[in-house]
């Protein structure tokens, strides 16, 4: 196990992903369940960057307030700078399984791709729990791995690289469990809903093709056999393109969640 850190190099790539087409769709998704409303107190779980930080906060307007936190320095300065024109927004450096807030604080809490990271859900949801204020929403969103369907000529080596990338999260089939532990944690589960990825391109601007970088960079460190097979699944991948049998696809899952009033 080797959970993926988040330093300086990839807070700034992160900047430039975040503004693909498929993550602007994904916040788009996550604001329309969180449905805030002018004067709420909302908090952004592992905010990254702050891109939804911002736009909560220009929902929730000047009687309202977002706090947002991060484990990693670099995401807490990067969140900092993109909401410094913003006075209703607190961006701190803090850890989603003890959170620096009284209990009852938030009317509602968004937490986007961020428990994959974490290896103690259930102690991070019951913190989720604690500060929300009872009747307060939750809005969680994370990936499944899962749901993965790549094309490639060799599916065995395929599975191999899919199976050491999995090694990158706490548990990279949060997706399915989500329900069932916010469940667990005390929420009453409203709805499920896939945010579903499907790309036929494997450009910068595609989900998939930055992915494809990333994969290759991460599987060519792993220790044994694998590391050396990271070159020619890319190669494999990226010559699909070529013959137009190119095709990703993958799921997110957004579950809206409630505290029992
Ligand atoms: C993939 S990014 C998602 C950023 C943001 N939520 C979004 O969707 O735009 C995951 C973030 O979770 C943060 N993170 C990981 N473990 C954390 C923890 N225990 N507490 C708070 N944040 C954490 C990482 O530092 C990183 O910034």
């Amino acid at each position: 196990m080797a959970i993926h850190q988040f330093d300086a190099s990839e807070a700034a790539r992160l900047e430039q992903h975040y503004a693909i087409p498929v993550i602007v769709e994904q916040r788009r998704r996550t604001l329309e369940a969180l449905a805030a409303r002018p004067g709420e107190r909302i908090l952004d779980v592992g905010c990254g960057p702050g891109f939804l930080t911002a736009d909560i906060a220009a929902l929730v307007g000047p009687t309202g307030r977002v706090c947002a936190f991060d484990t990693a320095d670099p995401m807490v300065e990067a969140g900092r700078r993109r909401c410094a024109a913003m006075p209703n927004v607190e961006v701190q450096k803090a850890d989603a399984r003890k959170m620096p807030y009284p209990d009852a604080s938030f009317d509602a809490v968004v937490a986007a791709q961020v428990y994959l990271f974490i290896p103690e859900l259930d102690a991070a949801l019951q913190e989720l729990r604690r500060v929300l204020v009872p009747g307060g929403r939750a809005i969680v969103l994370d990936t499944d791995w899962g749901s993965t369907v790549w094309s490639s000529r060799d599916p065995a080596r395929m599975a191999r690289v899919r199976d050491s990338w999995k090694q990158r999260y706490a548990d990279a089939h949060i997706g399915r469990a989500l329900p069932g532990a916010l469940r667990r944690a005390g929420f009453v589960v409203e709805r499920a809903e896939a945010v579903a990825i499907v790309e036929l391109t494997a450009t910068e601007q595609d989900y998939g093709g930055g992915q494809l970088k990333e994969v290759a960079k991460y599987i060519a460190a792993r220790p044994g056999e694998i590391a050396r097979e990271a070159d020619a699944w890319k190669e494999d991948v990226l010559a699909l393109t070529q013959t137009g049998d190119y095709f990703f696809s993958l799921n997110r899952y957004l579950v809206v969640a409630r505290k029992p009033g």
